[in-house]
């Protein structure tokens, strides 16, 4: 029987450039791989990431408006597309409980920090003015509490003394387009 069947659909939210978007879509072609991209969804039309996944005819939606809008459209959605897992990829909006709870699928993010230390934004820079030797990514579940929900798998980067919050974040992103696919595939293999 052929393998794609099995593959679980993945819906992915964007907020900006989507590089991690292209990452989870690239090992998503690989034969081995446990999961396809079924939609992507951002808040905001501008959003880079929406360039690629309609090159890509991915079936792409924006949804515009506050939190409870965008989470009241998404919901039926994600329910009527029979999505099996939701990957935040550069997300940017904080999902309400509700959402979290009713949607009853696991949602994963990925966050440029090895959490839980430096949760929320500006990690890179907050990282280097602590003197960290290392810093690097997180993937998680996400619930309701911002970056705290359980660990489930980090890539670890070193602190050079020459790096400054751009050149760090280049090297982590680096590490997130390995992390997120490998650690999204181990999921739906499971
Ligand atoms: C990534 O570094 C991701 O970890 C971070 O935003 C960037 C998105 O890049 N996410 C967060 O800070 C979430 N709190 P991308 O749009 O190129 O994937």
């Amino acid at each position: 029987m052929e393998k794609l069947n099995f593959k679980k659909k993945i819906c992915v939210f964007i907020s900006g450039k989507g590089s991690n978007l292209q990452s989870l879509y690239k090992y998503s072609l690989l034969k081995k791989s446990n999961y396809k991209i079924h939609l992507v969804v951002s808040d905001k039309h501008e959003a880079k990431g929406l360039i690629f996944s309609k090159n890509k005819k991915i079936k792409s939606i924006v949804i515009n408006g506050n939190k409870e809008a965008f989470e009241k459209k998404i919901f039926h959605i994600i329910k009527k597309e029979k999505i099996d897992i939701l990957c935040l990829a550069g997300f940017m909006k904080i999902l309400s409980s509700n959402f979290i709870t009713k949607l009853k699928i696991p949602i994963i993010n990925i966050h440029p920090s090895l959490l839980p230390k430096y949760k929320g934004l500006n990690t890179h820079q907050r990282a280097i003015d602590n003197n960290e030797k290392f810093s690097g990514c997180t993937v998680h579940y996400v619930t309701e509490k911002l970056d705290s929900g359980k660990i489930i798998s980090q890539k670890k980067v070193k602190i050079l003394k020459k790096d400054n919050a751009l050149s760090l974040s280049k090297k982590i992103l680096r590490s997130e387009h390995k992390l997120f696919p490998e650690t999204l595939d181990k999921i739906c293999k499971n």
